[in-house]
């Protein structure tokens, strides 16, 4: 490196010696390529070849469910886009019970009483496991699992050797959690300001977040998504319409239909949706937080129509990003399916229909088919999730 901060070593009268690695904390790295490069670390650096896989779950309070994040490992995943309910893996539980790393020496113990999550561990052949919870301010954020091939993998020395690594990927997993925290609560704030209606506030997000996520999961296979990518449309979802906040009330919040030129201003919301996500980078100092490149893409084009139809760019096909088009399609299903000032709910049946509809160009159809393939996930989340009267 030409430029080494200021700092000068006596290189040539052999006080001091350079390593060839240069030492950079300011790289922009997303949390699975940071897991894969402490897990390289970990076998090569330590000499801890047997570790074979390090995964990270993350805890939903909301729902109680378990949901896998990221993974580094060298075969097919075990575990992908796995789901549980923490209160059916007793084990964990126990885990996050006890605060206290636990080590399996065996997992074929787990063979009396089965899990499907210990049943897949041990299909893949790992023998020997060590699973840290991980607690954010006192509340369980999650478990951090590091697997091997060979039983008894997890000695005394080799944890203690590990725990240090772990406490690292378990602080870099909840800063880049909280950064996304951050970025819902200064949204929160600013719909708070301008009063946006309550149900932008209410069941409209956290509904059409999941059905995002459903559509991801089921699209996973044939696109080849991973946990991570599945976990952030989740996660910047609620937030594509956040350029709503620079709308006039009198055309926000108007109970009746929208003049031609209302609703000229209102699409005005994708722009200055775009204008606020970089405001909120540069004055956030949110340059570290990866993958805002797809929270970018989710507020520019989820306006956007597979024919071209769409708004603000008039994008076609495949040139709309696919996460884009993920959420239009959740977007556009929840709107129907609700109650608006100006409209009725429609029936899941009705909307469906309405999107693979006459002019069924506009959508774009794998989304369309891999969210109705979670028809009985979406009747949890419209019962989980229904409109309150308090909003
Ligand atoms: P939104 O309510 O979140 O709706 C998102 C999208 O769902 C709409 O994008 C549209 O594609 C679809 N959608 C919502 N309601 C209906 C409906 O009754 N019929 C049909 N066929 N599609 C519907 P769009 O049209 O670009 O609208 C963007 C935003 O503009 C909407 O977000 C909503 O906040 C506002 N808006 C749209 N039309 C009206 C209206 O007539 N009156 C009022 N007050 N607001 C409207
Ligand atoms: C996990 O199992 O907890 C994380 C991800 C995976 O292996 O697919
Ligand atoms: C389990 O606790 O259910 C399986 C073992 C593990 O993940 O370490
Ligand atoms: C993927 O996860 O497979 C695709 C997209 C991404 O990593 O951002
Ligand atoms: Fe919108
Ligand atoms: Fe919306």
């Amino acid at each position: 490196m030409a430029d080494n901060g200021g700092l000068t070593g006596n290189i040539e009268n052999g006080k001091a010696r350079f390593l060839s690695d240069p030492f950079e904390m300011d790289d922009v790295q997303s949390p699975v390529q940071r897991l894969i490069g402490i897990h390289d670390e970990i076998r090569h650096g330590l000499g801890l070849a047997d570790v074979t896989r390090i995964a990270i779950a993350l805890y939903d309070a909301k729902t109680h469910r378990l949901k896998t994040f990221i993974r580094s490992g060298l075969k097919e995943s075990p575990l992908d886009h796995y789901t549980a309910s923490l209160d059916d893996i007793p084990s964990l539980v126990e885990v996050a019970r006890q605060k206290r790393p636990r080590v399996v020496d065996d997992l074929e113990v787990f063979k009396a009483s089965p899990t499907v999550h210990s049943t897949r561990l041990i299909k893949h052949g790992f023998r020997s496991s060590l699973t840290v919870p991980i607690f954010d301010h006192g509340n369980l954020f999650g478990f951090l699992f590091f697997n091997s091939d060979t039983p008894g993998c997890f000695s005394q020395v080799v944890v203690h050797q590990l725990l240090p690594y772990a406490r690292t990927i378990a602080l870099f997993a909840i800063n880049e959690m909280q950064s996304i925290r951050m970025l819902h609560a200064a949204v929160k704030t600013a719909r708070e300001i301008t009063h946006l209606r309550d149900d932008e506030t209410g069941g409209h997000l956290d509904r059409m977040a999941r059905y995002s996520r459903l559509t991801a999961m089921n699209l996973a296979p044939k696109y080849g998504f991973d946990d991570e990518f599945i976990e952030y449309i989740y996660q910047f979802a609620p937030l594509h319409d956040i350029g709503k906040v620079g709308i006039p009330d009198a055309i926000l919040l108007k109970p009746g239909r929208l003049t031609e030129s209302e609703f000229a201003i209102m699409r005005e919301h994708v722009d200055k949706g775009i204008t606020i996500i970089d405001a909120m980078r540069r004055d956030f100092n949110l340059d570290n937080l990866s993958h805002l490149q797809i929270l970018r893409n989710i507020v520019a084009f989820h306006h956007e129509a597979i024919d071209g139809s769409g708004y603000p760019k008039g994008l076609k096909g495949d040139d709309i990003p696919i996460e884009a088009r993920i959420i239009s399609v959740a977007d556009v299903f929840d709107a129907l399916t609700s109650a608006r000032p100006y409209k009725h709910a429609w029936t899941s049946e009705a909307a469906f229909e309405f999107l693979h509809g006459a002019k069924g160009s506009r959508f774009d159809h794998d989304c369309i088919n891999a969210l109705e393939a979670g028809m009985n996930e979406i009747k949890d989340i419209q019962a989980q999730f229904a409109e309150s009267p308090l909003g």
